[in-house]
């Protein structure tokens, strides 16, 4: 593989913590395997909300033109809701990065580790594992709207739902080759089209006819309700799981909750064609209420860097990685654990023993 250049984006609360750990991670596997990565760290205050209350914005101007080089961004977490409101913070930062970035995927891996007690009853290894492709530009998150009379009794907001052809094929394309590339080669795709019932139909109607090239991949859709309950009651019927942008968010938490702590999960924010860099970051956010504790999980940051690894080609290096998380996870013991998942240990301890055994497993 190439040599690749990482902007590395920290942002707010605990992103701030967990980043070390990545980067120490992704660094133990770059020195192992000889890879050529440069993770530049010159872009500390972008996308914090400490930048916005100083400048009057989450990012300097010109911030498309120097990121656009890059190959990926490694990015934390971003909002202190009691600082600036999180619509300002986060569509000033991360959701402009994926629409301008043309992220459209949004990969979610949702998988039940060895070692971790299961919150549902009765599941074990193997019962967890499926990804959550998740529609990242458009749909209910859109910016088609306003407000109307505001102020008075006649006040009234509308935000559209955006859903074009283009951009629900080619999130259902990709889930279904996802799909077609796993041994069950099972789709399930979230709607609701009982009840939404212009842009929901239109999903289903494009997920009827994206099926008819896949002969091989058994599909089913659920209403995303009843979907929710199911992640809940029955996780082993999942395999891909593809949703709108609003429907792909809420079952990207509660999938990772199902697993132990939200606090594990990865998120790759990825332009497929690579015309623009990809954005890897974990599932959670800033978490104000543990920020500053030092006993955030870094799992799910350095998860994403293997994901980051991953994407470029870089297999051997995001096994071994993937394997140092597991093997943390399952014999790291309560001392090394962070609190999420039972233990006593810190995001130090725990980053730090799976950046050791990436040296050395
Ligand atoms: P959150 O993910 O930050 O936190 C939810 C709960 O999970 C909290 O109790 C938190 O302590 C816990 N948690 C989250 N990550 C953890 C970790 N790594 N280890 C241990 N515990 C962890 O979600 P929220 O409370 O809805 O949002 C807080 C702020 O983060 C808001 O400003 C929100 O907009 C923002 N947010 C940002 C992103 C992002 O940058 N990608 C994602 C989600 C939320
Ligand atoms: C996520 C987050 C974001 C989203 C927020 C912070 C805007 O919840 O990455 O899942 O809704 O996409
Ligand atoms: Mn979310």
């Amino acid at each position: 593989p190439r040599a690749l250049r990482i902007a590395v984006i920290p942002g707010d609360g605990i992103g701030q913590e967990v980043m070390p750990e990545g980067l120490a991670c992704l660094r133990a596997a770059a020195a192992r395997f000889n890879l050529d990565i440069e993770l530049d760290e010159q872009f500390k205050d972008w996308a914090t909300c400490d930048r916005y209350l100083r400048t009057g914005s989450m990012l300097p101007e010109g911030w498309k033109e120097t990121l656009a080089p890059y190959d990926a961004i490694y990015f934390g977490a971003v909002g202190m809701p009691n600082l600036v409101p999180d619509h300002i913070s986060l569509w000033g930062s991360l959701i402009q990065f994926r629409r301008e970035f043309d992220q459209y995927i949004s990969l979610r891996p949702c998988r039940l580790m060895p070692g971790i007690a299961c919150p549902l009853a009765n599941k074990k290894v193997g019962d967890i594992d499926f990804w959550v492709v998740r529609e990242n530009t458009e749909g209910e998150y859109s910016s088609i709207g306003g407000k109307m009379f505001p102020g008075t009794d006649r006040e009234v907001v509308i935000q559209e739902t955006v859903m074009s052809r283009i951009g629900v094929d080619r999130v259902l394309k990709y889930a279904f080759d996802l799909a077609q590339s796993r041994p069950k080669k099972h789709l399930t795709s979230a709607t609701k089209s009982n009840g939404i019932s212009i842009t929901m139909p239109y999903w289903d109607e494009r997920c009827a006819e994206m099926a008819k090239g896949y002969q091989d991949v058994s599909v089913d859709k659920y209403h995303i309700d009843i979907l929710t309950a199911w992640f809940v009651l029955r996780p082993e019927l999942f395999d891909v799981v593809v949703g709108s942008n609003l429907f792909g968010d809420i079952l990207s938490d509660l999938g990772p909750a199902c697993t132990g702590s939200i606090g594990v999960a990865p998120s790759g924010n990825i332009n497929p064609e690579g015309t623009w860099p990809s954005l890897f970051e974990p599932v959670h956010g800033s978490a104000p209420d543990i920020a500053g504790k030092g006993i955030a999980n870094p799992v799910g940051m350095i998860w994403a860097g293997q994901m980051m690894l991953e994407h470029f080609g870089y297999k051997e290096a995001a096994d071994i990685m993937m394997k140092a998380i597991e093997t943390a996870l399952e014999s790291g013991g309560s001392q090394v654990i962070t609190p999420d998942l039972g233990g006593a240990g810190t995001c130090q301890s725990l980053g730090g023993h799976i950046a050791n055994l990436i040296n050395k497993l």
